[in-house]
């Protein structure tokens, strides 16, 4: 726990679900108020909003979408509104869709960088706003992936997204690092969420996927909480502009774990 952090305000983007709910509760426990942010997934999105506020917390649930402006807008005003400050934005929202890149339409290649990479943007630009007019000493933290250095077929548009998350990222967290606003990406490899069910239910692709990471386990949504914790406290007044991995060396080139070259 970070003492802290008790009291500070955050919002997190797709936070009805996986590792956004994940962060969510840390947050909870660890006495912040956050705005629980979702897209469509309101039921579940309030029940994480309980479950905050019952691991010592407060929360609201507040719909919006992170690729359209106003709804960004929204968020940032509903942490001010309900808990009069924001010191932590935690970009998590994202999504992913397997195809060739070969029969990626623009659309379905559009979708992907406006809700990762665009609403990222959003969120971080918008944050940074807040926190330079209100002069708050800021933590921003997106959520971005082993692929933000890991090329991956079939998601050319997720892997595009990760990797301009890195130098969007570096870019502002030199920009104000003069301010004291910090801005940090995570980058989880193979995590026990939904978006992953489908591939970790089925063996084949479950050994394929754990043949890829040094640790032979795949990542609980706590062991990435506990890293949004860190880059969120005070004991991370030093970090700005890195990615933490949090991925069990997935991207140390497994191939070479028996020591081959
Ligand atoms: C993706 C997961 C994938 C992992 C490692 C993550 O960014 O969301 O689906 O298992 O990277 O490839």
């Amino acid at each position: 726990m970070y003492n802290e952090l008790e009291g500070r305000v955050a919002i997190v983007t797709g936070a009805s679900t996986g590792l956004g709910k994940a962060i969510a509760i840390r947050f909870g426990e660890e006495k912040m108020k956050v705005v629980v942010n979702y897209l469509n997934k309101e039921k579940e999105a309030k029940e994480v909003a309980d479950l905050v506020k019952r691991a010592g917390g407060d929360a609201v649930a507040v719909q919006g979408d992170v690729s359209v402006e106003e709804d960004v807008d929204r968020l940032i005003q509903s942490a001010h509104e309900q808990f009069g400050a924001l010191h932590v934005m935690m970009n998590n929202a994202g999504m992913q869709k397997e195809i060739p890149s070969h029969e990626m339409t623009l659309e379905q290649w559009n979708k992907v960088i406006s809700v990762n990479l665009t609403g990222t943007f959003l969120g971080s630009t918008k944050a940074i706003a807040y926190m330079l007019e209100h002069k708050i000493k800021g933590s921003v933290i997106n959520m971005s992936s082993v692929h933000e250095v890991v090329p991956w077929p079939h998601f050319v548009h997720y892997a595009s997204s990760k990797g301009g998350m890195k130098m969007l990222s570096q870019t502002l967290a030199l920009e104000y690092a003069g301010k004291g606003i910090r801005v940090n990406n995570i980058g989880p490899g193979a995590i026990n969420t939904p978006i992953n069910e489908e591939k970790f239910a089925n063996e084949q692709d479950r050994n394929e996927v754990l043949s890829m990471i040094p640790m032979k386990e795949i990542g609980e949504p706590d062991q990435v909480a506990s890293v949004a914790a860190f880059l969120a406290s005070d004991q991370a007044s030093y970090v700005t502009g890195t990615t933490l991995f949090v991925d069990g060396g997935m991207t140390l080139y497994p191939s070479f774990q028996a020591g081959k070259g």
